[in-house]
């Protein structure tokens, strides 16, 4: 990526993105399966004015690829909008449709990665590849103060996308990253992603994620 890609790109991808020829691909599959689902990249979902940001991995097949709306209808979305109401950043009920109504207030969410990727599992070259419009997403949140990356994958993203190293900033459940971004304090703050195995497993349970989200209250309080 060019210093200029951050200007030149969109913070959402274009429906016909074709930057991953493998996700292209899978979305073709996915459309000649299932054309009734929205089989594109998943735009973000939230205030352009909210001070956290969201970032979790990649849309869900049967989740976030069908219902156009981050973490909808996936198995993860229902601790994170669960929590999202605990923590008042939502208005309305979490009804795992876009169209159940629901607002954010104060918090957008993104993915590293727009399109969903077979086995829920991007390759490096495809988050490089969507790594622009996250840039993009940052620069397009004037209010942005804290971030909340779900998993390495969306942290690693999230650091090399504020210029950080990742050997100065490694992934840990609960930690908090502080960047110095255009001119702008910006909080990286870390969790085990929401997923269901991590939840099934007990690597992540409600008291940590929560405890996530005291932290948060906590940087947005500051
Ligand atoms: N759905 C999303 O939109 N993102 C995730 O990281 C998981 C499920």
């Amino acid at each position: 990526m060019t210093a200029l890609d951050q200007f030149t790109y969109p913070p959402e991808a274009p429906l016909d993105c074709d930057r991953c020829p493998r996700l292209v691909e899978y979305l073709n599959d996915c459309r000649a399966k299932e054309p009734d689902w929205f089989n594109a990249p998943v735009p973000s979902f939230g205030p352009e004015d909210a001070e956290l940001l969201i970032v979790g991995l990649a849309p869900g097949v049967t989740g976030a690829n069908r219902t156009a709306r981050p973490f909808t209808g996936d198995y993860a979305g229902d601790l994170l909008y669960a929590t999202l109401e605990k923590f008042d950043f939502s208005n309305g009920k979490y009804d795992s449709r876009p169209d159940d109504g629901l607002e954010l207030k104060n918090a957008m969410i993104t993915n590293a990665v727009r399109c969903v990727p077979p086995q829920n599992k991007p390759i490096g070259a495809e988050i490089t590849n969507c790594r622009p419009f996250l840039i993009s997403r940052m620069n397009n949140l004037p209010n942005l103060k804290v971030i909340l990356a779900l998993g390495k994958i969306a942290h690693d993203s999230t650091v090399k996308t504020l210029g950080g190293k990742l050997a100065a900033h490694k992934f840990a459940h609960a930690a908090e990253h502080s960047f110095q971004y255009n001119d702008r304090e910006i909080t990286l703050v870390d969790s085990y992603h929401c997923s269901r195995y991590n939840t099934n497993t007990g690597k992540l349970t409600t008291e940590m994620f929560e405890n996530v989200f005291s932290l948060i209250a906590n940087q947005l309080d500051k």
